[in-house]
């Protein structure tokens, strides 16, 4: 699967909710330009963004990919739609320069829009801190679950009804009963660049979420929701998506068929990076050598 996709989505009405931001102490100022991994290669750049990040991950278990996937924070509206979070944004001087941050406090972690800042990502127009994009999760344009091709079309908002089912709900993957996902996009509104991510509805999330204040505030009646691009070469993995996962003992795991990897999303690790900078002065289309390299190059 292609990890780019010009898919446009309809125009929906609904906006973002801003929760409020805390601006951290983050090393804004300086960042790797090279691999988008490791913390040794660090060198200053016009871009804005990057630099050594932490963030919640779902852990990669198998296979190349060199880290997990970032976790998106979600929370539901009182109409059920489930939607990310994303941090509302500042402008603050770091080395002289004035730059636009976007990064919260969520139960002593520090969210920040840097966390998806890899394969290319970074270019996207919707990761901008200040991007006026939806946070609702809007229904893929493919999906390989029967489920939602028959249910829901490209651009429908998710709801916490289409996953009403998901403490049964199984395919001919894996074992029934571990949790009903769907693939969706985000922020991606009228953009040249598709976010992808996967959203999984778990009883698992709901017990973990008990004992946890992370989970507890960054999931949501046992949602959870995380960027879909395999941080190995950036193909677009999947929660029972692809047949032959068995084979590489990924069929109750995300598995990613470009490369075999596979990705646990029970359980959540504490991970870093170093967040590759968005280009000086992009306007969020462009793309800069090597942004989509992942970190296995
Ligand atoms: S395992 Fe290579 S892109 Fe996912």
């Amino acid at each position: 699967m292609s990890s780019n996709d010009s898919d446009k989505y309809p125009t929906e009405s609904g906006r973002r909710r801003f929760v409020k931001g805390v601006v951290g102490a983050a090393s804004l100022s300086t960042v790797g330009v090279t691999t988008g991994i490791g913390t040794s290669s660090l060198t200053s750049s016009t871009g804005e963004g990057g630099g050594v990040t932490q963030f919640k991950a779902i852990e990669n278990t198998g296979g190349p990919a060199p880290r997990g996937m970032p976790q998106i924070p979600l929370e539901i509206a009182d109409d059920g739609t489930i939607r990310g979070v994303w941090p509302e944004s500042q402008t603050v001087e770091e080395a002289g320069k004035q730059i636009t941050v976007a990064e919260m406090d969520i139960a002593g972690v520090t969210y920040s829009t840097e966390w998806f800042q890899y394969c290319g990502v970074q270019t996207y127009e919707g990761v901008r801190p200040d991007a006026d994009q939806p946070n609702e999760f809007k229904s893929a344009p493919e999906s390989p679950y029967e489920w939602q091709s028959s249910e829901l079309s490209a651009g429908d908002n998710l709801t916490v009804d289409h996953f009403s089912d998901y403490q049964d709900w199984g395919n001919d993957i894996g074992q029934s009963g571990l949790g009903k996902p769907a693939m969706a996009t985000w922020r991606s509104e009228d953009t040249d660049n598709t976010i992808p991510i996967q959203l999984l509805r778990s009883t698992r999330i709901e017990e973990m979420a008990q004992n946890d204040p992370w989970l507890e505030a960054t999931t949501s009646q046992g949602f959870i929701a995380w960027l879909d691009k395999c941080t190995h070469f950036c193909c677009v993995p999947g929660f029972k998506a692809f047949p032959g996962s068995e084979k590489f003992a990924a069929e109750d795991q995300v598995y990613c068929q470009c490369h075999q990897s596979s990705y646990d999303p029970f359980s959540i690790i504490d991970k870093t990076f170093t967040a590759l900078p968005r280009p000086a002065g992009d306007s969020g289309g462009s793309s800069d050598s090597g942004s989509d390299s992942g970190g296995g190059h």
